[in-house]
Protein backbone atom coordinates (compact mmCIF):
# COMPACT_ATOMS: atom_id res chain seq x y z
CA UNK A 1 0.00 0.00 0.00
CA UNK A 2 1.49 3.57 -0.56
CA UNK A 3 1.59 5.81 1.81
CA UNK A 4 -0.09 9.32 1.64
CA UNK A 5 2.51 11.97 2.99
CA UNK A 6 0.98 14.60 4.93
CA UNK A 7 1.30 18.28 3.76
CA UNK A 8 0.33 20.68 6.05
CA UNK A 9 -0.70 24.35 4.49
CA UNK A 10 -0.37 27.66 6.41
CA UNK A 11 -2.43 30.21 5.37
CA UNK A 12 -2.47 33.80 6.13
CA UNK A 13 -3.90 36.39 4.96
CA UNK A 14 -1.02 37.50 2.71
CA UNK A 15 -0.78 34.47 1.01
CA UNK A 16 -0.55 30.59 1.61
CA UNK A 17 2.32 27.91 2.07
CA UNK A 18 2.91 24.27 2.23
CA UNK A 19 4.87 22.35 4.49
CA UNK A 20 5.69 19.36 3.11
CA UNK A 21 6.85 16.39 4.73
CA UNK A 22 7.99 13.28 3.28
CA UNK A 23 11.18 11.29 3.76
CA UNK A 24 13.93 11.66 0.13
CA UNK A 25 11.78 14.77 -0.46
CA UNK A 26 14.65 16.75 -0.29
CA UNK A 27 15.40 15.12 -3.95
CA UNK A 28 12.25 16.93 -5.20
CA UNK A 29 13.53 20.85 -4.36
CA UNK A 30 14.30 22.08 -8.06
CA UNK A 31 11.20 21.32 -9.44
CA UNK A 32 9.11 21.72 -6.14
CA UNK A 33 10.67 25.53 -5.98
CA UNK A 34 10.05 25.55 -9.84
CA UNK A 35 6.50 25.69 -8.54
CA UNK A 36 6.23 28.38 -5.93
CA UNK A 37 9.54 30.60 -7.36
CA UNK A 38 10.47 29.96 -10.61
CA UNK A 39 13.80 31.88 -11.90
CA UNK A 40 17.06 31.79 -13.92
CA UNK A 41 18.52 31.92 -10.73
CA UNK A 42 18.71 31.39 -7.00
CA UNK A 43 20.88 30.52 -3.96
CA UNK A 44 21.28 28.32 -1.63
CA UNK A 45 22.22 28.75 2.20
CA UNK A 46 23.53 26.01 4.28
CA UNK A 47 26.69 25.60 6.47
CA UNK A 48 30.07 23.47 6.09
CA UNK A 49 28.69 20.33 7.96
CA UNK A 50 26.30 19.41 4.96
CA UNK A 51 27.65 21.04 2.35
CA UNK A 52 29.09 17.71 1.13
CA UNK A 53 25.42 15.45 1.63
CA UNK A 54 22.26 17.25 1.65
CA UNK A 55 24.05 20.11 -0.31
CA UNK A 56 24.88 18.13 -3.34
CA UNK A 57 21.43 16.36 -3.21
CA UNK A 58 19.75 19.79 -2.85
CA UNK A 59 22.31 21.63 -5.66
CA UNK A 60 21.75 18.78 -7.98
CA UNK A 61 17.95 19.02 -7.49
CA UNK A 62 17.78 22.76 -8.67
CA UNK A 63 20.20 21.91 -11.66
CA UNK A 64 17.78 19.32 -13.27
CA UNK A 65 15.16 21.77 -13.13
CA UNK A 66 17.56 24.40 -14.88
CA UNK A 67 18.68 26.69 -11.75
CA UNK A 68 21.59 28.47 -11.74
CA UNK A 69 22.61 27.72 -7.86
CA UNK A 70 25.09 29.98 -6.27
CA UNK A 71 25.76 27.96 -3.10
CA UNK A 72 26.78 29.95 0.26
CA UNK A 73 28.32 28.17 2.98
CA UNK A 74 28.25 29.73 6.58
CA UNK A 75 29.99 28.64 9.73
CA UNK A 76 27.87 26.17 12.48
CA UNK A 77 26.79 26.97 15.72
CA UNK A 78 25.06 29.82 17.53
CA UNK A 79 28.22 31.87 17.34
CA UNK A 80 27.69 32.38 13.78
CA UNK A 81 24.64 33.47 13.74
CA UNK A 82 25.81 37.18 14.11
CA UNK A 83 25.34 40.63 11.93
CA UNK A 84 28.76 39.13 10.26
CA UNK A 85 27.59 36.08 8.85
CA UNK A 86 24.49 38.32 7.78
CA UNK A 87 26.43 40.94 6.34
CA UNK A 88 28.97 38.26 4.50
CA UNK A 89 26.15 36.03 2.75
CA UNK A 90 24.57 39.86 1.60
CA UNK A 91 27.58 39.98 -0.46
CA UNK A 92 27.62 36.59 -1.60
CA UNK A 93 23.91 37.68 -3.13
CA UNK A 94 25.43 40.89 -4.50
CA UNK A 95 28.40 39.74 -6.12
CA UNK A 96 26.25 36.83 -7.92
CA UNK A 97 23.65 39.71 -8.83
CA UNK A 98 21.02 37.66 -7.53
CA UNK A 99 17.38 39.33 -8.71
CA UNK A 100 14.42 40.57 -6.85
CA UNK A 101 12.61 36.84 -8.34
CA UNK A 102 15.86 34.92 -7.60
CA UNK A 103 14.60 32.46 -4.62
CA UNK A 104 17.02 31.77 -1.29
CA UNK A 105 17.09 28.33 -0.03
CA UNK A 106 17.80 27.63 3.75
CA UNK A 107 18.93 24.13 4.19
CA UNK A 108 20.46 23.42 7.55
CA UNK A 109 19.24 23.54 10.93
CA UNK A 110 17.32 26.38 12.85
CA UNK A 111 20.42 28.96 12.86
CA UNK A 112 20.91 28.37 8.89
CA UNK A 113 16.91 29.10 8.75
CA UNK A 114 17.26 31.72 10.69
CA UNK A 115 19.90 34.17 9.30
CA UNK A 116 19.05 33.13 5.87
CA UNK A 117 15.65 33.96 6.30
CA UNK A 118 17.11 37.29 7.65
CA UNK A 119 18.68 37.74 4.16
CA UNK A 120 16.29 36.88 1.54
CA UNK A 121 13.40 39.15 3.83
CA UNK A 122 16.02 42.03 3.53
CA UNK A 123 18.27 41.45 0.15
CA UNK A 124 16.32 43.70 -2.24
CA UNK A 125 13.78 44.68 0.22
CA UNK A 126 13.19 40.82 0.13
CA UNK A 127 13.42 37.76 -2.21
CA UNK A 128 11.32 34.42 -1.99
CA UNK A 129 12.40 32.28 0.63
CA UNK A 130 12.08 28.14 1.34
CA UNK A 131 13.06 26.15 3.83
CA UNK A 132 14.62 22.34 3.97
CA UNK A 133 15.21 22.08 7.85
CA UNK A 134 17.27 19.40 8.52
CA UNK A 135 17.39 18.97 12.21
CA UNK A 136 14.59 17.60 14.80
CA UNK A 137 14.06 21.36 16.35
CA UNK A 138 14.29 23.21 12.32
CA UNK A 139 11.07 20.84 11.51
CA UNK A 140 8.87 21.08 14.38
CA UNK A 141 9.38 25.25 15.10
CA UNK A 142 12.05 27.21 13.36
CA UNK A 143 11.23 26.60 10.09
CA UNK A 144 7.63 27.25 10.50
CA UNK A 145 6.40 30.78 10.78
CA UNK A 146 8.56 33.47 9.80
CA UNK A 147 10.49 34.07 12.01
CA UNK A 148 14.44 35.06 11.35
CA UNK A 149 16.93 36.96 12.79
CA UNK A 150 20.11 37.34 14.45
CA UNK A 151 21.79 37.45 17.87
CA UNK A 152 23.62 40.56 18.62
CA UNK A 153 26.05 40.84 22.17
CA UNK A 154 22.64 42.33 23.99
CA UNK A 155 20.99 39.23 23.33
CA UNK A 156 19.44 36.56 21.14
CA UNK A 157 17.16 36.98 17.72
CA UNK A 158 17.17 41.02 18.53
CA UNK A 159 17.62 41.99 15.08
CA UNK A 160 15.21 40.13 12.34
CA UNK A 161 12.49 40.10 10.83
CA UNK A 162 8.87 38.26 10.21
CA UNK A 163 9.21 36.42 6.38
CA UNK A 164 7.33 33.78 5.95
CA UNK A 165 8.76 31.09 3.40
CA UNK A 166 7.15 30.53 -0.10
CA UNK A 167 7.81 26.59 0.90
CA UNK A 168 8.86 24.32 3.42
CA UNK A 169 10.27 20.94 2.56
CA UNK A 170 11.22 18.54 5.49
CA UNK A 171 13.19 15.71 4.34
CA UNK A 172 12.66 13.06 7.12
CA UNK A 173 15.36 11.00 6.26
CA UNK A 174 17.84 13.78 7.15
CA UNK A 175 17.12 13.17 10.40
CA UNK A 176 19.09 10.05 10.42
CA UNK A 177 22.38 11.89 10.26
CA UNK A 178 21.15 13.69 13.40
CA UNK A 179 23.75 13.52 16.51
CA UNK A 180 21.48 11.89 19.67
CA UNK A 181 22.00 15.43 21.62
CA UNK A 182 20.28 17.15 18.36
CA UNK A 183 17.81 14.76 17.96
CA UNK A 184 16.73 14.74 21.94
CA UNK A 185 16.72 18.73 21.30
CA UNK A 186 14.10 18.93 19.32
CA UNK A 187 11.76 16.45 21.14
CA UNK A 188 12.04 19.10 24.06
CA UNK A 189 9.88 21.34 21.64
CA UNK A 190 7.72 18.51 21.07
CA UNK A 191 6.83 17.42 24.46
CA UNK A 192 6.17 21.21 24.53
CA UNK A 193 3.73 21.23 21.68
CA UNK A 194 1.98 18.82 23.52
CA UNK A 195 2.06 20.76 26.79
CA UNK A 196 0.40 23.72 25.10
CA UNK A 197 -1.39 22.57 22.92
CA UNK A 198 -2.10 18.24 22.59
CA UNK A 199 -2.31 16.14 25.32
CA UNK A 200 -2.91 13.37 23.26
CA UNK A 201 0.59 14.25 21.54
CA UNK A 202 1.95 14.79 24.85
CA UNK A 203 1.09 10.72 25.96
CA UNK A 204 1.93 9.75 22.33
CA UNK A 205 5.48 11.21 22.16
CA UNK A 206 5.76 8.93 25.95
CA UNK A 207 4.60 5.91 24.58
CA UNK A 208 6.74 6.37 21.63
CA UNK A 209 10.19 8.14 23.07
CA UNK A 210 12.00 4.42 22.04
CA UNK A 211 10.95 4.52 18.23
CA UNK A 212 11.40 8.35 18.49
CA UNK A 213 15.17 7.92 19.85
CA UNK A 214 15.58 5.19 17.47
CA UNK A 215 14.81 7.27 14.54
CA UNK A 216 12.28 4.87 13.29
CA UNK A 217 11.21 6.52 9.55
CA UNK A 218 7.45 6.03 10.14
CA UNK A 219 7.02 7.91 14.21
CA UNK A 220 9.68 10.83 12.46
CA UNK A 221 7.48 11.40 9.84
CA UNK A 222 4.17 11.47 12.51
CA UNK A 223 5.81 13.53 14.99
CA UNK A 224 7.27 15.98 12.47
CA UNK A 225 3.91 16.34 10.91
CA UNK A 226 1.56 16.77 14.20
CA UNK A 227 4.01 19.05 15.70
CA UNK A 228 3.82 21.14 12.45
CA UNK A 229 0.13 21.11 12.44
CA UNK A 230 0.46 22.56 16.10
CA UNK A 231 3.31 24.84 15.29
CA UNK A 232 0.95 26.12 12.26
CA UNK A 233 -1.80 26.42 14.09
CA UNK A 234 -0.67 28.70 16.68
CA UNK A 235 1.31 30.97 13.54
CA UNK A 236 -2.49 31.13 11.44
CA UNK A 237 -3.89 32.23 14.71
CA UNK A 238 -1.47 35.01 15.61
CA UNK A 239 1.11 35.42 12.86
CA UNK A 240 3.26 38.41 15.18
CA UNK A 241 3.03 37.40 17.98
CA UNK A 242 0.46 39.94 19.80
CA UNK A 243 -1.24 37.13 21.80
CA UNK A 244 -1.06 33.25 21.82
CA UNK A 245 2.00 32.79 19.61
CA UNK A 246 3.83 33.40 22.90
CA UNK A 247 2.16 30.29 24.35
CA UNK A 248 5.52 28.60 21.72
CA UNK A 249 7.93 30.46 24.66
CA UNK A 250 6.26 27.75 27.43
CA UNK A 251 10.18 26.90 29.23
CA UNK A 252 11.48 29.46 27.15
CA UNK A 253 12.27 32.55 29.57
CA UNK A 254 13.88 30.16 32.47
CA UNK A 255 15.84 28.64 29.51
CA UNK A 256 16.84 32.19 27.81
CA UNK A 257 17.84 32.65 31.42
CA UNK A 258 20.09 29.63 31.85
CA UNK A 259 21.85 29.81 28.10
CA UNK A 260 22.48 33.52 29.01
CA UNK A 261 23.84 32.73 32.47
CA UNK A 262 25.99 30.06 30.94
CA UNK A 263 27.31 31.40 28.56
CA UNK A 264 25.19 29.71 25.59
CA UNK A 265 28.41 26.81 26.13
CA UNK A 266 27.03 24.51 28.48
CA UNK A 267 23.42 23.59 27.34
CA UNK A 268 21.48 23.04 23.95
CA UNK A 269 18.74 25.34 23.38
CA UNK A 270 16.86 21.61 24.11
CA UNK A 271 17.99 20.88 26.89
CA UNK A 272 17.94 24.41 28.31
CA UNK A 273 14.03 24.60 27.39
CA UNK A 274 13.73 21.04 28.81
CA UNK A 275 14.93 22.07 32.30
CA UNK A 276 13.10 25.49 31.58
CA UNK A 277 9.60 23.76 31.33
CA UNK A 278 10.16 21.74 34.72
CA UNK A 279 10.99 25.29 36.16
CA UNK A 280 7.70 26.67 34.72
CA UNK A 281 5.71 24.08 35.61
CA UNK A 282 6.85 23.61 39.13
CA UNK A 283 6.32 27.99 39.10
CA UNK A 284 2.69 26.59 38.14
CA UNK A 285 2.11 24.01 40.85
CA UNK A 286 3.43 26.33 43.56
CA UNK A 287 1.06 29.04 42.49
CA UNK A 288 -1.94 26.77 42.16
CA UNK A 289 -2.82 27.00 38.48
CA UNK A 290 -2.63 23.64 38.12
CA UNK A 291 -2.38 20.07 39.95
CA UNK A 292 0.93 18.90 40.88
CA UNK A 293 0.73 15.63 38.42
CA UNK A 294 1.17 18.50 35.79
CA UNK A 295 5.08 18.58 37.20
CA UNK A 296 5.25 14.96 37.50
CA UNK A 297 3.79 14.18 34.54
CA UNK A 298 6.15 16.95 32.00
CA UNK A 299 9.30 15.09 34.29
CA UNK A 300 8.62 11.68 33.34
CA UNK A 301 7.87 12.66 29.61
CA UNK A 302 11.22 14.45 29.83
CA UNK A 303 12.88 11.45 31.36
CA UNK A 304 11.61 9.01 28.76
CA UNK A 305 13.41 10.92 26.22
CA UNK A 306 16.89 11.19 28.10
CA UNK A 307 15.92 14.96 28.67
CA UNK A 308 17.63 16.83 31.32
CA UNK A 309 15.57 17.45 34.72
CA UNK A 310 18.40 18.60 37.27
CA UNK A 311 21.35 20.40 36.29
CA UNK A 312 23.92 22.54 37.98
CA UNK A 313 23.22 26.23 37.72
CA UNK A 314 24.61 29.89 38.53
CA UNK A 315 22.31 30.69 41.76
CA UNK A 316 18.38 31.73 41.30
CA UNK A 317 18.69 35.27 41.87
CA UNK A 318 21.46 35.60 39.05
CA UNK A 319 19.59 33.70 36.74
CA UNK A 320 16.41 35.59 37.21
CA UNK A 321 18.35 38.64 36.57
CA UNK A 322 18.92 37.57 33.40
CA UNK A 323 15.15 36.45 32.79
CA UNK A 324 14.61 40.27 33.36
CA UNK A 325 16.54 40.77 30.11
CA UNK A 326 14.48 38.65 28.18
CA UNK A 327 13.36 40.51 25.18
CA UNK A 328 9.30 39.08 25.67
CA UNK A 329 9.53 41.23 29.21
CA UNK A 330 7.11 44.27 29.30
CA UNK A 331 7.22 47.16 31.04
CA UNK A 332 9.90 45.44 33.43
CA UNK A 333 7.49 42.52 34.09
CA UNK A 334 8.62 38.96 33.24
CA UNK A 335 5.76 37.47 31.82
CA UNK A 336 5.84 33.66 31.79
CA UNK A 337 3.70 30.71 30.10
CA UNK A 338 2.73 28.62 32.60
CA UNK A 339 0.80 25.22 32.26
CA UNK A 340 -2.76 25.04 33.48
CA UNK A 341 -3.38 21.27 32.24
CA UNK A 342 -1.58 18.71 29.90
CA UNK A 343 -2.60 20.81 26.71
CA UNK A 344 -3.41 24.15 27.94
CA UNK A 345 -0.95 27.01 29.25
CA UNK A 346 -1.68 31.03 30.19
CA UNK A 347 0.38 33.91 30.14
CA UNK A 348 1.04 35.38 33.64
CA UNK A 349 2.54 38.62 34.20
CA UNK A 350 2.19 39.22 38.19
CA UNK A 351 4.29 36.38 39.20
CA UNK A 352 5.68 37.39 42.60
CA UNK A 353 9.80 37.57 42.45
CA UNK A 354 9.96 35.20 45.63
CA UNK A 355 7.87 32.43 43.62
CA UNK A 356 10.13 32.72 40.38
CA UNK A 357 13.17 32.49 42.57
CA UNK A 358 11.25 29.40 44.69
CA UNK A 359 10.59 27.52 41.00
CA UNK A 360 14.67 27.11 40.27
CA UNK A 361 14.68 24.81 42.81
CA UNK A 362 13.17 21.83 41.36
CA UNK A 363 16.21 21.86 38.92
CA UNK A 364 19.14 21.48 42.10
CA UNK A 365 20.14 17.86 41.34
CA UNK A 366 20.08 15.99 44.87
N1 LIG B 1 9.84 29.57 18.16
C1 LIG B 1 8.78 30.37 18.62
C2 LIG B 1 7.97 30.99 17.54
O1 LIG B 1 8.16 30.65 16.38
O2 LIG B 1 7.15 31.82 17.80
Amino acid sequence: MLAIMPTVTLTLPQGAYDIVIEPGCLEQLGPRLREVAPHAAAAIVTDEAIEYTYGLTAARSMKDADYSTTIAIMPQGETAKTLGTYRDLQEVMLNARLERGSPIVALGGGITGDVAGFVAATYLRGVPFVQCPTTLLAMVDASVGGKTGVNVPQGKNLIGAFHQPQLVLIDTDTLQSLPPRELRAGLAECVKHGVIRDEALFEWTVANAPRLLALESDAMVELVRRNVEIKAAVVMADEKEAGERAHLNYGHTFAHAIEAATEYKVFKHGEAVSLGMMAAAKCAVDGRLCDPSVLERVQTALEALDLPVRAELPPPIELVDAMSLDKKVRGGTIRLVLPEAIGRVGIYGDVPYRAIIDAWDVLRPG
